[in-house]
């Protein structure tokens, strides 16, 4: 019997592309691709912006500059996206799939704003859209909650989705760094980018928890808001107290039913206690902790980013969409449930970690425990450090609800003996099952 042959279309070659096209090309691994793609697998052409640039294992005369015309080639079995952004990537992505032809992407930002509709658009058209490296790079996590955990009621996702602020937090905990200092070293050895926004503000995290959400718990993929915090607002003194108390301060996506239909999609800073498997995940690492009905804990860690990881999540995909075409199939799209309703972060309850500058005379003690009395949230443990102009103090909340806290921070922030307000930041314990 002949082995089909399938050709692919590649749109981008910068550090994923490039990457994936050299693996496919790899000599070494030809026997284990045809294998596992139950078919050859021929690249017909790969687009890129400049095309007069040399591209380290890519053969120039497949080199295009019209991306859209390659995504419209009837030849082309499977659209390899990997090129980044909304538009125009929607739009390859739209005109592959509506003529049949299998879609696999790495890009988070799409799936985020439009994966329900491109998901359907897939279905109606017999084809597959994938996207297994859209989260966490390397780490086979989109496969594992559409397959083993298909069964499973995920109760909660945490995960450290963003290698950027990991390192930046890993250096502020492990060198004692300031945030500008761990931010300027992440930016010379390649870990952030020049305008570090979309890391240190967790625009990334955010897109990852969306597609994390849709897939855990059945949350639709339509470019929703989620609550977000970035790290630029943590600052050493926190992180020495974090220590201090026995946590480490992570960037932490979070998805989380509450109650029967409710929902809780954010990322934000939180301390996390140096016994929960998370607080184990150095530098620029990511990891994902899923906490099922019956499955209890499990974690997956490993490299979130980088060419050659993220490569061969899009190599997983395309081997899956390619034994799908052979055998005439396509995977179902993830299931909607129009029930979920997203709960406000304020509703949330959690222990809380806040501090505050303030002035050391007395009475001032007595005037901030009557701001959290006042606003029922109640005092776990308190730390006073410094004195005069640079006192400062530092709580533990026992669980009070976001709201609470916030109002509480408010109200503080009006006395005349508190001179600033600190940090405000959600504490997880433990791990265990
Ligand atoms: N890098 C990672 O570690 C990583 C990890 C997980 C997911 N991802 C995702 O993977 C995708 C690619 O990331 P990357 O780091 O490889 O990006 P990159 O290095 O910036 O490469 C992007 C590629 O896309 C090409 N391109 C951009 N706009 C184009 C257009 N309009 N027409 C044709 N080609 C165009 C660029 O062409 P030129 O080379 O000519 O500029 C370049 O080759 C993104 O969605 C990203 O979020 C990346």
């Amino acid at each position: 019997m002949n082995t089909p042959h399938l050709r692919l279309g590649v749109i981008g070659a910068g550090n994923v592309g490039s990457a994936f096209v050299q693996m496919l090309n790899d000599p070494a691994r030809q026997i284990a691709l045809v294998d596992a793609a139950t078919a050859t697998l021929e690249v017909v052409g790969v687009a890129v912006r400049d095309t007069s640039l040399l591209r380290d294992g890519i053969d120039r005369s497949l080199v295009v500059g019209d991306a859209l015309a390659l995504a419209q080639r009837p030849d082309v079995d499977i659209l390899v996206e990997l090129a980044g952004g909304v538009e125009p990537a929607r739009t390859w992505v739209e005109t592959a799939l509506r003529r049949g032809a299998s879609v696999v992407t790495a890009n988070k930002t799409l799936m985020a704003a439009c994966g329900t509709e491109l998901a359907r658009l897939a279905d109606e058209n017999g084809a597959d859209l994938l996207y297994e490296a859209s989260v966490a790079g390397g780490i086979p996590i989109i496969r594992a909650l559409r397959t083993s955990l298909a069964g499973e009621k995920i109760n909660r996702v945490l995960g450290i989705v963003n290698g950027t602020t990991n390192f930046i937090l890993s250096q502020m905990t492990s060198e004692g760094r300031d945030y500008g200092e761990a931010l300027k070293e992440a930016q010379a050895l390649g870990y952030a980018e020049a305008d570090p926004t979309a890391d240190v503000e967790a625009f990334d995290a955010a897109a990852k928890v969306q597609i994390l959400s849709s897939l855990a718990i059945g949350t639709s993929l339509r470019g929703d808001p989620i609550s977000r915090e970035g790290i630029s607002a943590v600052r050493s003194v926190d992180v020495e107290f974090a220590g201090r108390a026995g946590y480490v301060i992570k960037l932490i996506g979070v998805v989380e039913r509450v109650g029967d239909n409710g929902i809780s999609r954010r990322t934000h800073p939180v301390l996390i206690s140096v016994e929960h498997p998370l607080a184990a995940v150095h530098g620029a690492m990511n990891a994902v902790f899923i906490e099922g009905d019956k499955s209890g804990p499990l974690m997956w860690l490993g490299l979130g980013a980088g060419g050659q990881p993220t490569a061969t999540a899009v190599m997983g995909d395309v081997l899956h969409a390619a034994r799908n075409r052979v055998s005439g199939r396509h995977d179902v799209p993830f299931t909607v449930d129009d029930r979920l309703a997203s709960v406000d972060a304020g509703d949330i309850a959690s222990v809380f970690y806040l501090s505050s500058d303030v002035r050391d005379e007395p009475g001032v003690l007595a005037q901030v425990a009557g701001v959290f009395g006042r606003h029922s949230v109640s005092i776990l443990s308190m730390e006073q450090s410094g004195f005069g102009q640079e006192a400062r103090l530092s709580f533990l909340t026992h669980e009070a609800v976001g709201r609470d806290v916030a109002s509480t921070m408010q109200e503080l922030e009006q006395l005349s003996a508190v001179d600033s307000i600190g940090a405000c930041i959600r504490v997880i314990d433990g791990g265990g099952a």
